[in-house]
């Protein structure tokens, strides 16, 4: 056993807005653990060789985002959760294989966990605005936990189709315009587009149309409270928000490659809600 310190990172191009290694480097304190958890900018280009070579660059494992979710999922030995949506955000060895998992699905749903406990129970239908990467995490996470319908809204119709292709026909591709009509009733709406997130355009969508007791979840976390967690709350409904998705993801990854499941804590958020804009 090497006495190397171990380490892990996050991959992406750009790295630089990544808040992982601050959540990551708060655990490893916290839990008196001495690795260490950097960020690697790595253009696409260079991508395949750097991850052929996680070991060699000194990594036990790593992170992956933008734009390198794809090629993570095809370059690794994919877990269920992977497969399922097509794109790897967490490698780590596993007997000298390098494994990925996605845990954009444990993060969205810890999240909605800890925001609304017992969502699930609802026996109204979901919406779902969004069909790229991370929509298909939102939803193939619902689908999991028993959600018998979700109605996915998405501005390029066809993608949207694609997604009920993709997961059958508990998923129902809706035109965009169809929005407001589509949350009438709806049990539970989650927003996985860029829409809201600051410098973008809203989500421009009647949340008032929504069943009593409703859950919005918002996957952006800039503004910490974004419009349409704003409207949700001054409707009275329940919301589960982007940055609680982000620290949710990241304990499986910290697990795998420090051995301790870390804790999500008030503490922890708090000290990543401070240099996120609020409003
Ligand atoms: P990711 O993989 O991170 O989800 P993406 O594939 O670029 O990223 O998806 C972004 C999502 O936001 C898409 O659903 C996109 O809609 P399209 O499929 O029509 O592109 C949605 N989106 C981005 N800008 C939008 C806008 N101005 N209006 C409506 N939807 C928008």
């Amino acid at each position: 056993m090497s006495t190397a310190k171990r380490a892990a990172c996050v991959i992406g191009w750009p790295a630089k807005h990544s808040r992982s290694p601050k959540m990551h480097g708060w655990w490893l304190k916290h839990y008196g653990i001495d690795g260490e958890y950097r960020m690697e900018e790595v253009p696409p280009e260079e991508f395949p060789a750097f991850i052929g070579n996680l070991r060699g660059n000194g990594y036990v494992g790593a992170n992956v985002t933008i734009p390198h979710k794809e090629a993570a999922f095809r370059l690794t030995e994919p877990d269920e959760h992977a497969r399922a949506v097509g794109a790897s955000n967490t490698l780590w060895y596993d007997n000298g294989v390098l494994r990925s998992t996605n845990t954009d699905v444990e993060g969205f749903l810890g999240a909605l966990d800890a925001g609304a406990p017992g969502w699930e129970q609802t026996d109204r239908h979901v919406v779902v605005f969004g069909a790229g990467g991370a929509a298909r995490a939102v939803v193939w996470g619902l689908l999991e936990r028993g959600i018998a319908r979700v109605h996915v809204v998405n501005r390029t119709f066809e993608r949207a189709a694609e997604i009920a292709e993709r997961y059958g026909n508990r998923v129902i591709p809706e035109p965009w315009e169809d929005r407001n009509r589509v949350l009438e009733g709806a049990g539970l709406a989650a927003n996985a587009t860029s829409l809201g997130l600051k410098g973008n355009p809203e989500l421009d969508a009647d949340l008032s149309r929504m069943a009593s007791g409703a859950v919005v979840a918002d996957i952006n976390y800039v503004p910490l409270e974004t419009k349409l967690l704003a409207q949700a709350r001054r409707l009275g409904l329940k919301t589960a928000d982007g940055l609680d998705m982000l620290l949710y993801q990241a304990g499986r990854g910290f697990e795998l490659w420090f051995g301790v499941r870390p804790e999500v804590t008030p503490e922890l958020r708090n000290l990543l809600a401070q240099d996120i804009p609020k409003t």
